[in-house]
């Protein structure tokens, strides 16, 4: 009786098994993939690049320039783009004097490479990186912060800091106070609180110029829907900003302001009636995977990692007894190959050949990363394999130059932005 019941379940379990048993899936490269591959080895550095598709990224300019709302200008977002040549070719394409920065060495950068563009920093920076702005300033760069840099500010404190250097090295700064439309990550969130901050500035005009506002909306969107609706969150970030913006004018009779919002995932929710008189893009430009939202549908992928294959092995190997491996992969198809490839552990995405798979069994390597997929995937060594970045602000950091590359043909190389000082200035 109990050796029936054994059976039983033996037999419902090699069922099961085979009823879960996954398809094999997998192709070689595509002929826009198969290009690359091609340029790569004829031409590339046999390691990891990160390559911009430039036919991709010069439409994904036009789509954002059309798309932006009537009237609103719109300010490239540095640390999505971060490399001078980039920013520069996306500046030209877009129409775009604006930059928005986030970090102290970038913002030494785009003022010594960019000196023609206006600069709104799109966090508050510790006074100590403020200073070290200026300390790196060049004497006599064409650059004039007074006139074309905005700081973001967000509380009464660091405002009085920011003050007390302006006194120090005798100059006038130009004060964008950070709102808090809802994304709740600092910021002013009662407009009340503008009026201290307002006399502040307005007492000191040697020293202080006010200059807009930025409150960024990412969370539109992101509420679960059973709390709130996407138009209601969006309608509530504009109300706010706007009791902002008619605060400031009643008190400060303000006139020409920068009023900057919005990101890739929301500035085509700003039409005529929205506050902002201007949007930031970044990201959008070069579509990330976590920029693949119904907004952003027109947008091309742009930027991806290609690498060469190192090894080739067929069927899989795990460390431990060689029966593990070869039972796994009879029963997976989509494990009867094993690819080792140069680096890994991006944060990225395999999208060519199709099939591949991370081994999570093995384990992840920013070495040499194994890559597992079907018989179906024909790679060989030297081949490279492709993967998309899931975003692109530290992705793009990691590669030395990107190639910028068009119609079978590397058309650039453009060095990416010095996470650290370079050493610019004084
Ligand atoms: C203040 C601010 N504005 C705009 C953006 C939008 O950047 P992107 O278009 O690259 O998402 C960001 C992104 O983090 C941000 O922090």
């Amino acid at each position: 009786m109990r050796r029936r019941h054994l059976l039983w379940t033996l037999a419902a379990g090699a069922g099961a098994a085979l009823w879960l048993r996954p398809d094999p899936h997998g192709a070689p490269h595509d002929a826009y993939f198969d290009a690359l591959d091609r340029l790569l080895r004829a031409e590339g550095p046999g390691r990891p690049v990160l390559l911009i598709d430039l036919d991709r990224l010069e439409r994904n300019c036009a789509r954002l320039r059309d798309s932006v709302a009537p009237g609103k200008a719109l300010r490239i977002v540095a640390k999505s783009l971060p490399s001078i040549g980039l920013l520069r070719h996306v500046l030209a394409r877009t129409a775009s004097t604006r930059v928005m920065a986030f970090h102290q060495p970038f913002l030494n950068a785009l003022a010594a490479a960019l000196p023609a563009t206006d600069i709104l920093l799109g966090k508050p920076l510790p006074l100590a990186a403020a200073a070290t702005f200026y300390r790196e300033l060049a004497p006599g760069a064409p650059f004039d912060p007074a006139r074309s840099l905005q700081w973001l500010i967000d509380t009464p404190e660091r405002l009085a800091q920011y003050q007390g250097l302006a006194r120090t090295l005798g100059t006038r700064m130009r004060i964008n106070l950070e709102l808090d439309v809802g994304l709740h990550r600092g910021g002013l969130d009662d407009p009340r609180a503008l009026d201290a901050l307002l006399a502040t500035i307005a007492a000191d005009p040697a020293h202080l110029e006010f200059a807009g506002f930025m409150g960024y909306d990412a969370h539109i969107g992101r509420v679960p829907a059973v709390l709130e609706s996407p138009a209601r969150t969006l309608a509530r970030a504009q109300s706010t900003y706007r009791a902002f913006v008619e605060r400031a004018r009643a008190s400060a009779g303000a006139t020409a302001l920068t009023l900057n919002g919005a990101g890739s995932p929301t500035y085509r929710l700003h039409g005529p009636d929205s506050p902002l008189t201007e949007v930031a893009v970044g990201s959008a430009l070069l579509k990330p995977a976590d920029f693949d939202l119904d907004l952003l549908a027109d947008f091309e992928p742009a930027a991806f990692i290609a690498t060469p294959v190192l090894k080739v092995i067929d069927g899989l190997q795990l460390p431990g007894p060689d029966w593990a491996g070869r039972a796994w992969a009879a029963w997976d198809p989509n494990r009867r190959r094993s690819f080792f490839i140069y680096g890994g552990k991006w944060m990225a995405r395999c999208v060519s050949p199709a099939g591949l798979a991370d081994n999570a069994l093995y384990g992840s390597s920013s070495n040499q990363a194994l890559l597992n997929a079907s018989a179906a995937v024909d790679l060989a060594v030297d081949d490279h394999v492709f993967l998309r970045p899931t975003q692109s602000e530290a992705v793009l950091l990691q590669f030395g130059e990107l190639l910028a590359v068009r119609a079978g043909r590397v058309e650039a190389r453009w060095p990416v932005l010095p996470a650290v000082d370079a050493g610019v200035g004084g």
